[in-house]
């Protein structure tokens, strides 16, 4: 037998298909509670997306570890091999809205969620290894100039190329970005990378640096501009689609972790800070150990409550990971909570996607949509009560001493923008070379000759070939500046 339909009350509902009305030709009596609470629930059923990365795809796994990373960390889940960590993953696409295509050139969010016996790590990073700016001070400029324009609606090169152009760090970034790095294939087919430096603790109360890669055992695979205005001819859910269908079909996708781990003392040897986000590491100097793989097997059962509602935040970290001096991350470790609170409310944290499979007592109480509270009287601290949860001394942060002696607003002391963004220009084949200088001719050929001219001295400050071919293509004579450029 079919079961009852009911209103919100549970109250078996007699006729879903006519309001209540005065006679049969109307007006609708506000006696109808019905109808009104099944208008007023629909009137609501949208929430706010998220401020960027608003379209994504999820999907749930395990993380297992196969490494022991014990003499570096001291975190629960990776000390020991053969250990597996439920995960929950989210892909995403940065700048536009949640409806928007999924070939666009844009980085791509790699965030995964590790439900660990220690509580909830998170870590929230990008399928490129770094990033346009490394002050949080900078990211609602550099966001607001890639988002739409307010006048128009629309994104304009003129407005990203602006900011970008006078925002030399952005170099690097920019040199991934254009080139077909920039349009990955699907999410099963990228990498990921944590982007910031993190640290490690150990058990002795040992520090070192560290920074995350993931290697997709599928291989890496990119589009052309051409190929993705293809498939965007006829499907703007592409690689939503190939995520789902995979798991769907059993052919789970798998991503090896990587670290690469620096002593914290090598700041005076390095030509860059270990700490600025525009910048990787060398790995012949700074070598990759694998740590463990991630398998994505399960898709979710509800997009909204599993993939909308889903909450990362780089400030989620678990005893044995903390945070770098990083002026990107500092800013970031605020702002994610801080925007969960405001899209799901102040509870968000109970949602049971977001929700810590290790047990939560922390004396927080009500608000908005409790759904878990915890019921002892004793909701405070210290307390002579037996019973009630007390603080742990054995999971403190660890102490360090200041990197430096006095309180300031100043750039870094090493900016170093230009050299890993020619290293990287000269690291790509011919043809991938040829995509990045078409790729960036088609993007700057609308903008302002002033920017034009500046991205270009950009680029060849990075690589003069660069910066010249880029210009050729562009039809802009830069004899007058070359010798000057060179010297700087
Ligand atoms: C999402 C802020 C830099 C990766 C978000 C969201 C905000 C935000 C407000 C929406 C979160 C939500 O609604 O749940 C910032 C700020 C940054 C910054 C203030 C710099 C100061 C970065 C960087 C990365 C990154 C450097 C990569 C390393 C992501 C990812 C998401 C995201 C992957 C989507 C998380 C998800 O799937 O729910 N960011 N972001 N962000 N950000 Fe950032």
């Amino acid at each position: 037998m079919r079961p009852n339909l009911t209103t919100n009350q549970g109250v078996p509902v007699g006729d879903n298909q006519n309001s209540r009305t005065a006679g049969q030709r109307g007006p609708t009596l506000l006696e109808d509670y019905h109808l009104l609470e099944k208008i007023a629930h629909f009137d609501r059923e949208r929430i706010p997306e998220r401020v960027v990365h608003a379209r994504g795809a999820g999907a749930h796994g395990v993380f297992k570890t196969e490494t022991s990373m014990y003499p570096f960390t001291r975190a629960d889940f990776l000390s020991e091999e053969g250990r597996e960590t439920p995960v929950f993953v989210r892909f995403s696409t940065v700048i536009h809205s949640k409806g928007s295509p999924e070939t666009l050139r844009d980085p791509r969010g790699f965030a995964v969620k590790f439900y660990t016996n220690e509580g909830n790590y998170d870590l929230v990073g990008n399928h490129l290894p770094v990033f346009f700016i490394r002050d949080a001070m900078k990211f609602p400029d550099m966001v607001h100039s890639l988002k739409p324009s307010p006048e128009t609606n629309i994104q304009d090169p003129d407005r990203y190329w602006d900011f970008m152009s006078l925002t030399p760090e952005s170099t690097n970034m920019m040199t991934f970005l254009f080139s077909d790095y920039g349009t990955p294939a699907d999410y099963r087919h990228m990498e990921g990378f944590g982007v910031h430096t993190f640290k490690w603790v150990n058990a002795q109360g040992n520090v070192v640096y560290v920074k995350y890669h993931w290697k997709p055992v599928q291989g890496i695979k990119n589009l052309t501009a051409e190929e993705a205005a293809e498939i965007q001819k006829t499907d703007f859910n592409h690689a939503t689609r190939d995520l789902f269908d995979s798991i769907e079909k059993g052919d789970y996708p798998e991503w090896e972790l990587h670290v690469q781990i620096m002593p914290l003392d090598e700041y005076d040897s390095l030509d860059f800070d270990p700490c600025d986000p525009t910048k990787t590491w060398p790995e012949d100097e700074y070598p990759l150990q694998k740590v463990g793989t991630m398998t994505l097997n399960k898709n979710p059962e509800n997009f909204f409550a599993e993939v909308e509602q889903a909450a990362f935040s780089p400030s989620a970290l678990v005893p044995g990971i903390e945070a770098s001096e990083d002026k990107l991350l500092q800013g970031r470790l605020f702002s994610y909570p801080d925007t969960q609170r405001h899209r799901l409310g102040p509870n968000y944290m109970q949602i049971p996607v977001n929700c810590p499979y290790a047990p939560v007592r922390n004396n927080q109480r009500d608000g908005f949509m409790q759904t878990k509270q915890q019921n002892s009287p004793v909701n405070y601290e210290p307390t002579r009560h037996a019973d009630a949860p007390q603080e742990v001394p054995a999971f403190r942060d660890s102490v360090q001493p200041l990197p430096s002696g006095y309180i300031t607003r100043e750039k870094i002391e090493k900016p170093n923008d230009f050299k890993q963004a020619g290293e990287k220009y000269r690291s790509y084949t011919k043809e991938e070379q040829d995509n990045l200088i078409k790729n960036l001719t088609d993007d700057l050929q609308s903008v302002h000759e002033r920017t034009k001219l500046l991205a270009i001295c950009n680029f060849y400050r990075a690589d003069a070939e660069y910066g010249q071919r880029l210009a050729d293509s562009l039809g802009i004579d830069i004899s007058a500046y070359t010798a000057q450029l060179s010297k700087m």
